[in-house]
């Protein structure tokens, strides 16, 4: 097994566990079990966590004092860098796409941006890779030392820690056939890939993307992956056939939960007591249970839902969360 040396500083609370879901599998007629990365620790988890020890030791060792990084209004990658920031003492910027006057400010994850000490700047119109630069050179300037965190953390070095992830995972030794995860900017997509050729762990990686087409994301989590593959100094490469990229399930779009989540996040909470979140794993979750229900995952098989946290948004989208209640 290739060991990955890169320089890292502890913010998650590892390994996570693996648990299985028995009423859950008795409903759905699988054995499933969940790879709880929600439960990574850093104000509230999630699978940023993870990339963020190596992202942020990279930061430090370029003598950085800053992190930039941009997301989604509700963005989970942003809150846990800014808990990171504020964990190793260092000021945060995050870029956020929209406007403010049209955010809900005071709820889910921009609400623990700001409790985190966070700065936001609204993109209010502007692209946001020009944003990003401005704001950089703005904080060069004020000599902040800054260090940019691209989005969603998807780069070899954040890349990186889903393949130590996919170690951590074959040394809990749970078998199984399937494993069902949310892809979105590909790093999670991109770390398991690598992760599993580097075991040997022969499952099938099945990546549901929230919000783009499967060509050509496929193409670009391969590149993603093969890029980390040299940057942790694996000699192997993973063509894009090898990956799987289901886009059945993006149905209106990033950030639009309508009832395929919905369900997914009462099934989830009302049979097991497990929260998912309305942008990601409830429509990876949803995704799972619709080939669940056509037998396209067969009866009996043994999958596992690697859970990537996001659950802070829940409030968020409160409105819609209350037609479960009726
Ligand atoms: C909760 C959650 N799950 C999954 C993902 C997707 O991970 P990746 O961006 O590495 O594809 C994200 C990304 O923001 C996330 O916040």
């Amino acid at each position: 097994m290739g060991d990955i040396r890169l320089a890292r500083v502890p913010l998650a609370i590892l390994p996570t566990p693996v648990e299985e879901l028995p009423r859950l599998s008795q409903h759905l007629g699988c054995r499933i079990f969940i790879k709880r990365d929600d439960l990574t620790g850093l104000a509230m988890g999630g699978n940023k966590t993870r990339k963020l020890e190596f992202l942020v030791a990279d930061a430090i060792s370029a003598g950085a004092r800053t992190l930039i990084t941009a997301g989604a209004p509700q963005s989970n990658h942003c809150r846990q860098t800014a808990a990171a920031a504020a964990r190793m003492g260092l000021r945060c910027v995050l870029i956020l796409s929209g406007e403010k006057s049209q955010a809900q400010t005071s709820t889910g994850n921009i609400l623990l941006d700001t409790l985190l000490g966070a700065e936001i700047v609204w993109t209010d119109g502007q692209g946001r890779d020009e944003m990003m630069d401005r704001v950089l050179e703005r904080e060069r300037q004020a000599g902040h030392q800054p260090y940019l965190i691209p989005y969603g953390g998807s780069n070899p070095i954040g890349a990186a820690a889903y393949a130590v992830a996919m170690q951590e995972f074959a040394a809990q030794q749970i078998e199984v056939e399937w494993v069902v995860f949310a892809t979105s900017s590909g790093g999670t997509q991109a770390g398991l890939a690598l992760g599993a050729r580097l075991t040997g762990l022969k499952v099938r990686l099945h990546g549901i993307s929230v919000d783009k087409a499967a060509s050509p994301f496929r193409e670009q989590v391969a590149e993603l992956a093969n890029r980390t593959a040299e940057k942790v100094g694996a000699d192997t490469r993973i063509r894009p056939e090898e990956l799987i990229v289901d886009d059945r399930f993006v149905g209106a779009g990033y950030g639009k939960p309508d009832a395929l989540e919905l369900g997914a996040i009462s099934l989830f909470a009302r049979m097991e007591g497990m929260l998912l979140d309305p942008v990601y794993t409830g429509r990876a979750a949803g995704g799972m249970l619709s080939m669940m229900r056509s037998r396209e995952i067969p009866p009996g098989a043994r999958v596992l839902f690697w859970h990537t946290g996001g659950t802070p948004a829940l409030w968020a989208y409160s409105r819609q969360l209350a037609t479960l209640t009726g």
